[in-house]
């Protein structure tokens, strides 16, 4: 009877062995088609989208280094739509900002067009003001619809503005939690460290640009809870050598999927 029992016991444990096994491969499969988007030059009909992206429209980059620690990115120039907010908090500012551009991408534009939603939502505020200062200025923005990147409507709204984001050089910090500011603090600590042990000196530390890719309407096709949010310095940085690693294809580490709840 007991010797029954193990047995039947130990089928079942490989009958789940299986599965799991199966499970996971699928999986990274999915995780390695998804991920394996890649972007011949930037602004060309070829470019594919990161998979963190999801099934959203996203601003387009080259890396020109990449590294588990940090990436150097050159992005495109883009429209975005941006609205300032001052408080005391950035999750409140955030939650401020978001009705707003909302009600831009929902209508409320000269021209009454409806837009689908995109990634990243950004946001943008000096990390030189200490947090309990008081008040705090922030800059939050979506970026535009593909469709809409050339000429986008203007907002009705006197509190929202379109803002163009010149071609540049970022060096970004991936990570695959939620954008809270003790978090955003961290990985931005983080990026410092690895920009510094990379020999790049001259980067802007007092601004901070964090990208939110948690899109709250899980328009991935993959994996619900999937997070994936970065932040973005500004600086002096050169495409690498030809000797070097050269221009390398947009990210591939960011693998399948988006979504999850809020943006922070
Ligand atoms: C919003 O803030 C940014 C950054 O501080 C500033 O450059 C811009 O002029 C402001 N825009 C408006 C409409 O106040
Ligand atoms: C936005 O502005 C346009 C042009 O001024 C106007 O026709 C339209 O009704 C406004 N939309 C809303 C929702 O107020
Ligand atoms: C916020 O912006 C206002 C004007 O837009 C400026 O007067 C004020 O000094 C700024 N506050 C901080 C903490 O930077």
């Amino acid at each position: 009877m007991k010797q029954k029992w193990n047995r039947l016991l130990l089928s079942n444990r490989l009958v789940l062995l299986v599965l799991v096994a199966a499970a996971t491969s699928a999986a990274l499969l999915r995780a390695g088609t998804a991920g394996g988007a890649a972007a011949a030059g930037a602004g060309g009909d070829d470019w594919k989208k990161p998979g963190f992206c999801g099934r959203m429209d996203c601003p387009r980059y080259t890396a020109w280094q990449k590294s588990p620690d940090f990436q150097i990115r050159e992005y495109d120039e883009a429209s975005w739509v941006a609205t300032n907010v001052s408080s005391t908090h950035y999750e409140l500012a955030v939650k401020a900002a978001v009705p707003r551009l909302l009600e831009y991408f929902y209508g409320l534009n000269v021209e009454g067009l409806r837009m689908k939603e995109t990634v990243p939502l950004l946001i943008y505020y000096r990390t030189d003001v200490h947090p309990h200062a008081g008040m705090r200025n922030f800059s939050v923005a979506m970026y535009l619809p593909y469709n809409y990147q050339g000429q986008p409507p203007e907002p009705n709204s006197t509190d929202v503005w379109i803002y163009r984001s010149p071609k540049s050089p970022l060096a970004v910090r991936m990570f695959q939690h939620r954008a809270r500011e003790a978090r955003v603090l961290d990985e931005a600590a983080a990026l410092v460290d690895a920009l510094e042990h990379a020999g790049h000196t001259d980067y802007e530390s007092n601004v901070l640009m964090v990208a939110s890719y948690n899109h709250p309407m899980k328009h991935h096709p993959h994996r619900r809870r999937y997070r994936h949010s970065e932040v973005w310095m500004r600086g002096d940085f050169k495409p690498e050598g030809r000797d070097g690693a050269g221009a390398v294809p947009a990210d591939t580490a960011g693998a399948a999927a988006t979504a999850g709840a809020a943006h922070v």
